[in-house]
């Protein structure tokens, strides 16, 4: 075992691990209760997937369509879900969301306007009403700024270019937490009782992904090697729109924002092909005017429902077909036009960031030009399993917020829900974490013997004379996740990446880096790389259990949802012999009134009859 001198520590009452929304909201509310808080990030301040929220966050404000309630939102959220959502948080998010917005509004955050000067709201897919408060198309970096601002100012201490490698447990209760500063290599023993994860997903276990470096999945693999639960992994959403052209920046988000002022979509052949994926309970019989989809689709033609507006799943997989039938764009996509459906100056101020990213990536002027889209891996549903009241997980002391946690979304999330997401479940888990060390009657002490196995563990990457290239691996995990769990899916390719899986994991114990563990992107993606596998592992063999088409899980060889796929979740757990375990667990009977809700008329809503 490795002597570990002068190992440097470094206590807080709260630790969150991740400044995004989530992250900074959590750090926030814990703050403000009076608990010393820290927050440490594996990048920089103001660097998180939260900015990739470009269209907006869902809250049901009613400024735009004042039909709009907690309810509908509610309703909406589940229907969008497919009814897999914990329904406890569907109903604590859709009824807190417009709090905490005006609260960012208070806190400084400068959001679009209506006329009226009330914050404006935009239509966005699955949303029945415009709902999704904005700032043009940089909300995520909006709601970023001013939690930073408000942090910053608040007494918290942000610990920049720092990477959790493991918990620390004492008597099955979190002690603390492992980690290490990036430039110097250094580890660092962080003391507290409670820790938030707020790590985001593992989107960069696949190719084409809108998520940066960062998002390997270190919250899933920490929280599973520590005891806790992950619920729901089969469930990764694709976003329909990323670029896809040129090669460097496959995958880059291409907001729904463009779609949710006006862009439509169109195949090789100029055709506005969504008509043609209308699911059926929205489109008895065929129709081909923006005028018929929008009756289909529940809105009017005023609060534009056009079928580009239908959830994530339906056009992911539309522009998939679309292209597999020989009718995708140059570069294996489809056509995304707002040029000639709205004008120059409108585009410019309503998505400027769109404007300048083809502009600068890809020489396309967005207001006279369609864009090359398609689907890109941009969102987890599933993650580590919390109680939907205070968002901690079965092992105590560890909480999870915003993407690294699941239950909101179900089957599917509508756009938009993310972001509200992060603020309302943020601020609980810093509420929760508050609560739960008032409890304590003493605070678990860090075993030290586990400190040094984590060091030697983390050490070993190093300290081998020979071993394979980790960038390879990540590379062959990638290809794999492509190939074997991407948006549609099957049993016998399942079955084949998880052996794929399998093996990598035995590649991934033999990885090398060179050098020392001072500033070594190397070294840090070995060790990257147990977390990326864990998260991969998980979503490929619930994605096996998982034997029905529901959200945005499809299966080829098991189409439609199944009644029998409402009744379970599948839960994956570290076994003592360090495998993993999957179990399908049934799902509690959903609460009288929310159930009535879920399944009312809208009619029914908007006459405030249920
Ligand atoms: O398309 C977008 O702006 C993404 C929003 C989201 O994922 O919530």
């Amino acid at each position: 075992m490795r002597e570990i001198k002068d190992l440097q520590t470094i206590e807080h009452d709260v630790l969150v691990v991740g400044a995004g929304g989530a992250g900074l909201r959590a750090a926030i509310e814990a703050s403000r209760l009076g608990l010393s808080t820290g927050v440490i990030m594996k990048s920089l301040l103001g660097k998180a997937h939260t900015v990739m929220a470009e269209g907006g966050m869902a809250a049901a404000l009613g400024n735009v369509d004042d039909r709009d309630n907690w309810k509908v939102h509610f309703r909406d959220t589940m229907r969008g879900g497919k009814f897999l959502n914990v329904w406890e948080m569907a109903e604590i998010h859709a009824k807190e969301a417009p709090d905490r917005v005006r609260e960012l509004e208070e806190w400084g955050a400068v959001f679009d306007r209506t006329k009226d000067g009330l914050i404006n709201q935009r239509n966005f897919g699955g949303h029945r009403y415009p709902r999704l408060a904005h700032v043009g198309d940089r909300t995520g970096l909006e709601l970023i700024r001013t939690l930073q601002d408000a942090g910053v100012h608040g007494g918290i201490d942000f610990h920049m270019e720092c990477i959790g490698i493991d918990l620390t447990l004492e008597g099955g209760r979190v002690a603390g937490m492992l980690g290490y500063w990036r430039d110097t290599g250094r580890f660092a023993l962080f003391k507290a009782p409670a820790v938030i994860f707020a790590t985001g997903g593992a989107g960069k276990a696949w190719r084409v992904t809108s998520n940066s470096w960062e998002y390997t999945g270190d919250g899933f693999g920490m929280a599973y090697r520590a005891g806790a639960e992950l619920m729901d992994m089969e469930f990764t959403q694709f976003h329909p729109t990323g670029m896809v052209w040129p090669p460097s920046v496959r995958g880059t988000l291409v907001t729904e924002g463009v779609r949710g002022e006006g862009g439509i979509l169109k195949n090789s052949e100029g055709k506005r092909f969504m008509f043609g994926y209308v699911p059926e309970r929205f489109a008895p019989e065929t129709a081909d005017t923006v005028e018929e989809a929008a009756k289909w689709l529940g809105g009017d033609k005023e609060a534009r429902r056009p079928p580009e507006l239908l959830t994530r799943d339906v056009v992911a997989r539309a522009i998939r077909a679309e292209v597999k039938a020989g009718r995708g764009s140059p570069h294996g996509g489809a056509f995304l036009d707002i040029a000639s459906q709205q004008p120059a100056d409108f585009i410019k101020r309503k998505l400027p960031s769109m404007y300048h990213q083809f502009k600068e990536l890809a020489e396309v002027d967005i207001t006279a030009e369609p864009m090359e889209v398609g689907p890109t891996l941009h969102y987890y549903m599933g993650g580590i399993r919390v109680n939907a009241v205070t968002q901690m997980t079965n092992v105590p002391g560890l909480f999870a917020a915003g993407e690294c946690g699941t239950g909101l979304h179900g089957a599917n999330r509508l756009g938009g829900n993310s972001l509200s997401d992060l603020i309302v479940f943020g601020a609980r888990a810093g509420q929760g974490a508050k609560d739960y060390i008032d409890a304590l009657s003493s605070r678990p002490k860090p075993d030290q013997g586990h400190v040094n196995d984590i060091i030697t563990d983390a050490m070993s990457f190093l300290d081998r004379d020979d071993g394979e290239n980790p960038y390879v691996v990540v590379d062959d995990v990638q290809v794999a996740m492509e190939e074997h769990v991407g948006i549609i899916r099957e049993g016998p390719e399942l079955e084949e990446g998880l052996e794929k899986l399998a093996a990598l994991l035995e590649r991934t114990k033999n990885v090398k880096a060179h050098a020392t563990s001072q500033y070594n992107p190397g070294w840090n993606t070995c060790l990257d790389l147990r977390n990326m596998l864990i998260s991969a592992e998980a979503t490929a063999r619930s994605a096996l259990a998982r034997e029905e088409s529901r959200g945005a899980h499809t299966r080829l060889d098991f189409e439609g949802e199944r009644e029998e796929g409402l009744k379970y979740n599948c839960v994956i757990r570290r076994a003592a012999d360090g495998s993993m375990e999957l179990r399908k667990e049934p799902r509690p009977a959903p609460p009288e009134e929310l159930a009535k809700i879920a399944n009312a008329s809208i009619e029914d809503l908007e006459a405030n009859r249920v």
